[in-house]
């Protein structure tokens, strides 16, 4: 008997050591406690339950069901983390602004981009953060719209022109990713984009993933990809310091490398060649599968909606009309694409590309009379205050009318870009890009869509299940260059 009574004491010192332990841990405020939610079976939690949401489309439905049954403020766990879901407006503003939470930063992330943008802290982040919002801003962006227009106009000459059917989501990745590429590597980025398009996507896709690195898996086939971009990218770089050294100033290259060596001369920051080559794979992940998401969905609501394309196109005609057509656009023409951006906005709106955004509470925080305790994580995903009837009149239907008054949409409502000290650095170079490759794709060419039901999944990424195969008419032949007139003569 005396084992038995051992073990029940052991037991009961044990259940009050337990007590003691989380109701000293919690104890940041008296009167609160955790959020209400279950935490679904150790570990695991709720992570497979969301991922099939994701993937089957039915996220929405699955945060406002959670959001009925617990109220605003719930916690869950998912990929191996006890996490707090909240919802609306103010919740948006205490993510994106609170000074208690920090971007998250998991294993996956670090292991794939290295000390990039996404995974410093401190110092060297406010450095690597001032660096990016100077090369992003406007008047900067300004002097990116010839190579963007360049790169779009060789791309449709190359992937669509010629063609009666083509898949949209492949096509836009590849267009993003050599406008991007362009842009901060210059010279040498059509090499890198026609070598590596396959490792940019398998580094995207897991960035999400869990990090187990054996071959077979996402994380272990991005990790792969990762080492062989980064060569790539180190060999440019190495290229850049030289001619900077040999030439002793600054070369009038609008590349984000040499971008970064000029700061480093000029002391704005310390880092170091292998620094600045993660930054430039942060930056062009950042980038390209974002935008392509937004210009797939773009020409997937437009053969939906044949009102707003005819105002879309009647826009844009009237731009290409007053130019020759071997003119570049300008960043004045796409101040004018007034009407396209709302559309894109509106898109932005009911398909965000990045469904949400992840915190970690950096210490015991009382929110809204409820306990997150420190090391937990903080989430809030778009779609909930985007597809909210009382932000949004008839939250699902396509119109891109609402943002003529933006006064009429309450502020941190809509949040394609984040908000606060993370928001989206790329937002305005990600406008000026769609608006290049959306003036070319809608006056040159006609589509419809080869599946009239097709449906997307979230993969984490809106992706339409078939990749989004279109037909595709000539509208206008891409040049004056007479071997494509003769081309578009004889086809039409
Ligand atoms: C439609 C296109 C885009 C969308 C919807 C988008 C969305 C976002 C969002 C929501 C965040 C913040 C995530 C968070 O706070 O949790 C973010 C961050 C970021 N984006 Fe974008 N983005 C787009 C295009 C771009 C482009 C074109 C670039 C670069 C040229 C870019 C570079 C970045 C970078 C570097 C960050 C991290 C900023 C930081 O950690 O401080 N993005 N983006
Ligand atoms: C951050 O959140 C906490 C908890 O809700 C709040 O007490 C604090 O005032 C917030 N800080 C700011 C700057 O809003």
């Amino acid at each position: 008997m005396f084992p038995m009574a051992f073990i029940m004491l052991f037991a009961a010192i044990l259940a009050l050591f337990l007590h003691l332990l989380l109701t000293k841990k919690y104890s940041s405020c008296s009167t609160c406690s955790l959020p209400p939610g279950d935490l679904g079976i150790p570990v695991i939690g709720q992570t497979f339950s969301l991922i099939h949401a994701l993937r089957s489309n039915t996220d929405d439905q699955w945060f406002r069901a959670r959001i009925k049954n617990y109220g605003p403020v719930s916690k869950m766990s998912v990929l191996g983390s006890r996490t707090v879901l909240l919802a609306g407006p103010a919740a948006n503003h205490f993510i994106f602004t609170n000074e208690s939470l920090a971007l998250t930063q998991t294993r996956a992330l670090r292991a794939l981009l290295g000390r990039s943008i996404l995974t410093l802290k401190g110092d060297e982040l406010k450095q690597v953060r001032s660096a990016l919002q100077g090369y992003l801003r406007p008047d900067m962006v300004r002097k990116y719209v010839g190579t963007m227009d360049e790169e779009v106009k060789r791309q449709i000459k190359l992937n669509w022109f010629g063609r009666d059917r083509v898949t949209v989501l492949p096509l836009a990745r590849r267009l993003t990713l050599g406008i991007i590429c362009s842009v901060v590597l210059g010279q040498e980025a059509a090499t890198i984009v026609e070598a590596h398009a396959a490792d940019f996507q398998l580094l995207g896709d897991a960035i999400l993933s869990f990090p187990v690195n054996i071959p077979f898996t996402r994380f272990g086939k991005g990790m792969r990809s990762s080492a062989k971009i980064r060569k790539a990218i180190t060999r440019i770089a190495r290229k850049r310091e030289e001619s900077l050294l040999q030439d002793g100033h600054a070369v009038s290259s609008t590349d984000f490398i040499t971008y970064m060596f000029n700061l480093h001369s000029k002391g704005a920051h310390s880092l170091t060649l292998e620094d600045i080559v993660d930054n430039v794979m942060g930056i062009i992940i950042g980038a390209h599968g974002t935008t392509s998401a937004l210009i797939t969905f773009m020409i997937r609501h437009l053969t939906i909606e044949p009102d707003v394309l005819a105002k879309i196109i009647e826009e844009q005609d009237e731009i290409a009309d007053n130019k020759g057509t071997e003119d570049v656009l300008t960043w004045e023409d796409v101040s004018r694409m007034k009407y396209t951006w709302k559309a894109a906005m509106e898109t932005l709106r009911t398909v965000p590309p990045v469904f949400g955004s992840f915190r970690t509470a950096t210490k015991d925080i009382n929110y809204q009379g409820y306990h997150i305790p420190k090391g937990w994580k903080v989430f809030a995903a778009q779609s909930i205050t985007h597809l909210d009837s009382r932000f949004f009149k008839d939250p699902t239907k396509f119109d891109p009318s609402r943002f003529e008054k933006r006064s009429s949409i309450p502020p941190y409502s809509f949040m394609p870009f984040g908000g606060g000290p993370r928001m989206c650095p790329g937002t305005e170079f990600s406008r000026v890009e769609t608006m290049v490759a959306m003036h070319y794709l809608v006056t040159q060419f006609r589509w419809k869509l080869c599946y009239h039901d097709e449906t997307y999944k979230k993969d984490p990424k809106p992706s339409p299940v078939f990749g989004l195969p279109v037909e595709l008419e000539l509208r206008r032949p891409p040049s004056t260059d007479d071997a494509w007139n003769a081309l578009y003569v004889h086809s039409g």
